[in-house]
């Protein structure tokens, strides 16, 4: 019998697909991550961080990343199974992100997952690593329900996303040019903070004041987009130009007002498309969703507007393998057809395929 037949007739058989014990891998970036879940309820969320390592060189390095992946995932996958208190012969089926991301990160989680698939005989579901922040939220909050609004914004990636099923989501905006975590990451370099940026910023910009005047780029417009190529390289010349002039730069103001524009662009779209769509909830994806003042401002603004604000716990807006498990169960609880052996990592993976 073919490994897929032995997969979907393994799906088949699931007398009760709530209790699904499921084992996921992450490794898209610079963490490596192994999780164990039953049904919607997490028994373990391990997660290896490379922080250290690639802190020296101010972002992630590509090969790196990839070899620590190799050298890691074994010992958190052995973490993950001893938390839950589970062995190999308990999990119903694997889970991995297979993009977007680093290609060669990506790889690693994918050829482990498979061969553990191939090994044990269990299904193997690929998952799309945005799907995963997205689906996060329904770890913490039994209550969320299609539709919802989701803001998405990691370092990668920056959208407004319309919710209404696993497989029915649609962008009704997105950055024009860099991500928002990416501009926390290039504030904190050019204010020669630490890395990863955006909770260097964000601690910074606790002892600072909104005293310099930046752009807040679409301001006022119809659309739902976001940019902030702009507001970056303001931060960028101010910061140039004061330091020419023989200026002190301040930069716990700089991370301040930087911040106070940057979530600013989130919160004000997050709700326009939520008013616009007529649309009663928004949930929040990715990284950046840790940061407090957009955390603050969302539930401010959405109490305002009558909205209901769903934020996922912090250590589940960053990246964590957790996610990626709920996302698989909420995809064979879906009914969609699990991955083949040639299942591929696509580092360029599409925001919402
Ligand atoms: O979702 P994530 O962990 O990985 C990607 O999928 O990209 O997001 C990482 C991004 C980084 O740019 C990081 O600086 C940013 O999220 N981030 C934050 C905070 N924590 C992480 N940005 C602002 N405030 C934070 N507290
Ligand atoms: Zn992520």
């Amino acid at each position: 019998m073919k490994y897929i037949d032995i997969a979907k007739e393994k799906i088949k058989k699931l007398k009760n697909k709530d209790d699904i014990i499921i084992l996921a891998i992450e490794s898209s970036c610079d963490e490596t991550a192994v999780a164990i879940t039953k049904g919607k309820r997490i028994l373990s969320n391990k997660i290896s961080s490379q922080i250290e390592i690639h802190a020296r060189f101010g972002g992630v390095v590509p090969e790196i990343a990839s070899r620590n992946h190799i050298l890691a995932i074994d010992n958190i996958l052995e973490q993950a199974l001893e938390e839950s208190k589970m062995t190999l012969k308990d999990i119903d089926a694997v889970a991995v992100t297979y993009g977007a991301g680093l290609l060669g990160a990506l790889l690693v989680g994918v050829a482990y997952t498979k061969s553990l698939a191939l090994s044990l005989g269990v299904p193997l579901i690929g998952i799309n690593h945005i799907k995963g922040h997205i689906f996060a939220n329904f770890i913490s909050h039994q209550e969320l329900k299609y539709p919802f609004i989701c803001l998405v914004a990691s370092g990668g990636h920056t959208a407004l996303l319309k919710v209404e099923g696993y497989q029915k989501i649609e962008s009704l905006g997105s950055t024009c040019d860099d991500a928002a975590g990416e501009a926390f990451d290039k504030v904190a370099r050019v204010l020669g903070l630490g890395y990863p940026g955006g909770p260097e910023v964000e601690k910074a910009a606790q002892k600072g004041k909104d005293k310099i005047i930046l752009p807040r780029p679409f301001k006022g417009e119809e659309h739902l987009n976001f940019s902030y190529s702009g507001l970056k390289t303001a931060v960028v010349n101010y910061v140039h130009n004061t330091k020419k002039g023989g200026g002190d730069v301040n930069i716990y103001d700089v991370a301040k007002s930087f911040q106070n524009q940057a979530v600013g662009m989130l919160i004000d779209n997050a709700i326009k498309a939520a008013k616009r769509h007529n649309i009663k909830s928004i949930a929040v994806a990715g990284g950046v969703g840790a940061n407090t003042a957009l955390r603050e401002g969302l539930e401010k603004a959405a109490k305002e507007h009558g909205i209901k604000l769903f934020l996922p716990p912090k250590s589940l807006c960053t990246d964590n393998a957790a996610m990626i498990a709920i996302a698989a169960y909420f995809a064979i609880k879906e009914n969609i057809s699990p991955a083949d052996l040639d299942l591929d990592a696509d580092a360029s993976l599409d925001l919402i395929s």
